[in-house]
């Protein structure tokens, strides 16, 4: 469903466009990339399209959630292929803000928006500020777009948790869609972080969901939690990974489950193969 793109780099412009929308009664979802568009990106969008009446996608290479030895400057920018991408997959704007549109202050002097335990754990833990980032910058385009629906991926799923955290909090009156990870043909979680992997990592890289599935299994079979977490930190490490977290958590906050409650949960991992950090989680 090909659109006509619309574009605009600045808070007017995007503002003008919104608000004629607004006026005419459309519900208008919003979905946050960092551009280098891929399948799950678009999936997103589609899922957008799918609920609301105007959809807006906005790409900016967001530097407060990045950590200083991290791949800010190396991001891939790739804006007009994502532009044509957003088009075939008729989003009707594309917000894509400067740095200085986003921070007008500079990114030191900004604000910051802290999700104090859910952000701090888990990826947290070994990104400082990485959440923060996020979120701060994640407050800003809804302030801007003020959306009715907002779609994230569950691939990022504390983030995805961090995000529904903040807006609750805030009471920002939008809603958190979280949609289903988009996977390669054998199961890796697709991520533009994919790219670093050389051809025989990318083979190696499958070892990330299969152990993620093992997990779930061996839990579902009443397995202890720690033994399960420490299993899998064993098959990666032996795979050839930099494991940085295995984790078994409470689906709906990210705390250590009770065993005495049967409640969701989601096996969540981070590693590191070759130049690649790669994420990725199921639920159990
Ligand atoms: P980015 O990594 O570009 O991801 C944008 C959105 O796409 C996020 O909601 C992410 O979870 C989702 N996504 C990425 N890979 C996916 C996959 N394989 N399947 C489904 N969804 C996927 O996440 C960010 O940007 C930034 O942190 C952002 C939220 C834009 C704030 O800067």
């Amino acid at each position: 469903m090909r659109s006509d793109l619309q574009r605009a780099g600045d808070a007017t412009g995007l503002r003008a466009c919104v608000a004629k929308w607004r006026l005419a009664g459309a519900r208008i979802g919003l979905v946050p990339t960092m551009g280098n568009l891929h399948a799950g990106h678009l999936a997103l969008i589609a899922a957008a399209r799918a609920r609301c009446d105007r959809v807006i996608a906005s790409v900016f290479v967001n530097p407060t959630q990045f950590g200083p030895n991290e791949d800010y400057a190396a991001y891939p920018r790739t804006i007009e292929a994502d532009a044509r991408g957003l088009a075939d997959a008729g989003c009707d704007l594309l917000f894509e803000p400067t740095v200085s549109e986003l921070y007008p202050f500079g990114t030191e002097a900004s604000v910051r928006v802290h999700v104090p335990l859910l952000g701090d754990g888990l990826c947290g833990a070994f990104r400082p500020g990485h959440f923060d980032g996020v979120a701060t910058v994640v407050s800003k385009l809804f302030h801007l777009v003020q959306p009715d629906l907002a779609f994230f991926g569950r691939k990022d799923f504390q983030q995805l948790r961090v995000i529904e955290r903040m807006t609750r909090d805030l009471r920002l009156p939008i809603e958190i869609v979280g949609i289903d990870t988009v996977r390669e043909a054998d199961g890796l979680a697709m991520s533009l972080r994919n790219q670093y992997l050389s051809p025989d990592e990318r083979v190696r890289a499958v070892e990330i969901q299969r152990t993620l599935l093992a997990m779930r299994d061996a839990i579902g079979q009443g397995r202890d939690r720690l033994a399960v977490e420490m299993a899998a930190q064993d098959r990666l490490t032996e795979a050839g990974f930099r494991v940085d977290y295995v984790a078994i958590r409470r689906a709906e906050d990210l705390a250590e489950p009770d065993p005495a409650r049967s409640e969701p949960l989601v096996a969540l991992v981070a590693a590191r193969l070759g130049r690649a950090r790669l994420i990725d989680n199921v639920l159990i």
